[in-house]
């Protein structure tokens, strides 16, 4: 009973100090993190009550890393989905994304493509995947499209134009690696999610950790601005 945690977003931080800690490159953080995202999604299908996972792994920001950083990472989300595509089918896994794909490359671009189409009838669990993403970004890019096509901007108009009004308003928002702050995800979506701030960096966070986390929303009392 308690709360329903249909909508879980997680902010997967802290790749970059988990391999530094170990005198490893960054980059074999993120290796290890990928691991995670798929430990936390197979997770996430086998829940009765989580219909959309949300994960933040590439930010509008994340631009200004190195570029070797970025290439790196590039090449770990083709190879992840190349890998992950019998996970998909497997756990019955949709895969969406939010965020601006056209600054990838073409084969991402068609890659990503492909796998939305070959998953879009699967329905145990959506996992959405923000890639160049930022909530900035989005809301600025939906009212655009409602001025140019004169329309009104209303929280329902706005509200509904944005990409990621698709899954619904976020019930849980996490950020794994112990800073406390949202940069720039989700901001509509989460105005009233429980939020969650685990010092666990991203790649050690278990799927026992998140339980943790949802057994702690079910004792929350949300009240959405009412009494
Ligand atoms: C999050 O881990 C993953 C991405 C932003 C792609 P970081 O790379 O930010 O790791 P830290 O925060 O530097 O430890
Ligand atoms: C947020 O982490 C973005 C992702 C997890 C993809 P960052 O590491 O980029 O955030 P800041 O720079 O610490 O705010
Ligand atoms: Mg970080």
């Amino acid at each position: 009973m308690g709360n329903i945690a249909r909508h879980i977003a997680i902010i997967m931080d802290g790749n970059g100090r988990w391999a530094q800690e170990r005198g490893l490159k960054r980059v074999k953080g993120h290796e290890k993190g990928a691991e995670t995202v798929r430990f936390i999604t197979t997770f996430a299908s086998n829940h009765p009550e989580i219909e959309v996972l949300t994960l933040y792994a590439f930010s509008t920001e994340n631009w200004k890393r190195p570029k070797m950083e970025i290439d790196f990472l590039m090449r770990l989300l083709s190879r992840y989905l190349k890998n992950e595509t019998k996970t998909y089918k497997k756990y019955q896994i949709r895969f969406e994304t939010i965020g601006d794909l056209s600054r990838f490359s073409p084969s991402l671009q068609k890659q990503i493509a492909a796998i939305k189409d070959e998953t879009k009838n699967f329905n145990r669990l959506t996992q959405v995947l923000a890639l160049n993403y930022g909530s900035q970004d989005e809301i600025s890019r939906a009212a655009e499209a409602l001025c140019k096509e004169r329309k009104k901007i209303s929280v329902e108009t706005l509200g509904k134009r944005l990409e990621s009004s698709r899954f619904g308003p976020v019930d849980i928002l996490i950020r794994t690696g112990g800073d406390q702050r949202l940069s720039n995800f989700l901001l509509w979506q989460s105005a009233y999610a429980e939020l969650f701030f685990s010092p666990i960096l991203w790649p050690d966070f278990s799927p026992e950790d998140l339980e943790t986390i949802i057994s702690e929303f079910k004792r929350r009392t949300r009240r959405f601005g009412g009494i």
